[in-house]
């Protein structure tokens, strides 16, 4: 806010002219018509009828601010990033968000929350846009873009749906680890603050004597309880969302306003480049963790946040993180889905900011040098210089790779086919999404899982569909299935249908066919 104590400054147009009124129009007599010369009030209409720019397609709603990333132990013997050298302090920005929601949802609805950290390394932006769980729902990437439209609108109503979110995930038993989450705690954080954030996938790390290994993020908090788990029930959520849907956001501004700083520590899962090759667990699928018993916890660095943004605006609705963002010592995986987030966010950002968004302050790289040829287009700010071309003879930037092998690269060969890798021991749907509610749940988290879910169904998801879900539960831990199916059925009572599926129903099907 401007200082109350120092005089207000003139209003002017854009153009920087003094503006002869805040209130009125140039009208013809105080009765009259207005007229076509006031350039301030038909700028003022013109701004204001493109003020919002397209949502994000996910992860619409969220907010974030800006701080810094130190590393505290030396992990030279996995990564030459320079942002990993012990002791440097690097600049960051970053937004948390909820997945389907639109750009006004209330921040307490049940998803899983984007947790995406952009640094601002001295050999250019490195993005590591992750969540608060350590997997996903699926592992190919051809059913990403269904998958978000199962948990978004209705085509007929506009309205969500629980019975096409649960019919995607019943037809897609690789999700029941990331749905087992998602119906947990996780499924509500008590705010951001207090959340865990994962990489989720795997990435490669390459230190400076080429030897390669892979890696998975875990930024732990540092606040509260410090479990990643500090959660709001169902029944706080729902109140919540009515009273303040703006509920996190809140949060974390008024946190950093008051000097009440988040922090989180990073950690690595170390797994030697070539255990990949026979470990038990496909390594590279994204519905999968591994074991800390097998590659524990090593500590790396500390992430702090204690800025918030001065414009919401160009700050954070035009931040934009893009997985193939990566530095040197770092490289992506033969995952699937990061492979093709490594082109989907550039051309969700060419969307929805246009193709020089990374010359908007926020997403522009501030540490390094940028010696691009890109060129022109709309909105560019910086001037291109000559020579415009390469290879050329008159100096301009020419490739100087990296010393040593670079990371991103690894053996591939074999015939071209659709399948998303091959089966090994342990690599099934169900076990460690079954570990996950009778190992490292206990009976109150149990218990609000339980409810969670079958709430959830109990609430517009038609027999069929409700029919595969306790199965799907029952395939996950038969107990537990058992105690759905009971829960459910008693909400439901001798419906055969749950409420609220009929309503949908008749109006996709006017004719009752
Ligand atoms: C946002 C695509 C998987 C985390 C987005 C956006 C797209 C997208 C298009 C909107 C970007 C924008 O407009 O700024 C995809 C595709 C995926 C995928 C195609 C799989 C093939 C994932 C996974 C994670 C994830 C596995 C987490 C591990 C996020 C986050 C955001 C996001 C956190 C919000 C970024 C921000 O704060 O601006 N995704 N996504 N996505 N996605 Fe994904």
């Amino acid at each position: 806010m401007a200082d109350k104590k120092m005089p207000a400054p003139a209003t002017t147009t854009d153009g920087g002219i003094r503006v002869q009124s805040d209130e009125h129009s140039l009208t013809v007599g105080p009765d009259g018509p207005i007229v076509l010369h006031d350039h301030y009030l038909l700028e003022q209409m013109a701004n204001f009828n493109r003020e919002r720019i397209p949502e994000r397609q996910p992860h619409a709603k969220g907010s974030g601010a800006f701080g810094s990333f130190e590393t505290t132990a030396d992990v030279s013997k996995y990564t030459k990033a320079d942002l990993f050298k012990k002791g440097k302090k690097t600049d960051v920005a970053m937004r948390f968000s909820t997945v389907a929601g639109e750009r006004g949802s209330p921040d307490t609805w049940r998803d899983p929350r984007g947790f995406s950290v952009k640094f601002y390394t001295e050999e250019g932006n490195f993005d590591m846009v992750g969540n608060n769980t350590p997997v996903f729902f699926v592992r190919d990437p051809i059913k990403f873009q269904n998958f978000i439209r199962s948990q978004k609108r209705r085509a007929d109503n506009g309205l969500r749906d629980h019975d096409m979110m649960w019919d995607f995930w019943t037809l897609s038993p690789e999700s029941a680890h990331q749905v087992t989450y998602l119906m947990g705690d996780r499924g509500v954080p008590k705010n951001w603050r207090e959340m865990n954030g994962y990489s989720s996938h795997t990435y490669m790390l390459v230190n400076e004597s080429g030897e390669k290994f892979w890696v998975k993020f875990h930024f732990h908090t540092d606040v509260g309880s410090m479990s990643g788990n500090a959660h709001l029930t169902q029944d706080e959520a729902v109140k919540k969302a009515g009273e303040d849907s703006d509920y996190h956001r809140r949060d974390l501004f008024d946190a950093i306003h008051k000097g009440d700083f988040p922090s989180w520590t990073l950690k690595w899962q170390i797994m030697p480049y070539d255990d990949a090759k026979t470990y038990r667990i496909n390594p590279f699928d994204l519905t999968k963790t591994w074991p800390h018993s097998d590659y524990p916890l090593i500590e790396v660095g500390k992430l702090t946040l204690n800025e918030n943004p001065v414009d919401w605006d160009t700050q954070i609705e035009q931040l934009a993180f893009e997985p193939n963002n990566i530095v040197p010592g770092i490289g992506l995986s033969p995952d699937k889905m990061l492979l093709a987030r490594g082109f989907s966010y550039a051309d969700a950002h060419r969307h929805r900011l246009g193709v020089n968004y990374k010359q908007i302050p926020v997403n522009s790289v501030r540490n390094a040098p940028v010696n691009s040829y890109s060129r022109a287009g709309a909105m560019r700010v910086t001037n291109a210089v000559d020579p415009v071309y390469a290879p050329n003879s008159y100096g301009g930037p020419s490739a100087q790779p990296v010393p040593g092998p670079e990371a991103g690269l690894w053996h591939s060969d074999g015939d071209m086919v659709r399948a998303a890798y091959t089966l090994r021991e342990d690599d099934d749907d169900w076990t460690q999404a079954g570990i996950l509610v009778r190992e490292v749940m206990d009976d109150a988290q149990r218990d609000r899982f339980v409810s969670n879910v079958a709430g959830h169904l109990a609430d517009g998801v038609s027999e069929k569909v409700l029919v595969r879900a306790i199965d799907y539960w029952k395939n996950v831990d038969k107990t537990i299935g058992g105690r759905i199916e009971k829960a459910v059925r008693d909400k439901i009572g001798g419906k055969s249908e749950a409420p609220g599926m009929a309503s949908a129903k008749s109006i996709s099907d006017p004719a009752g066919n």
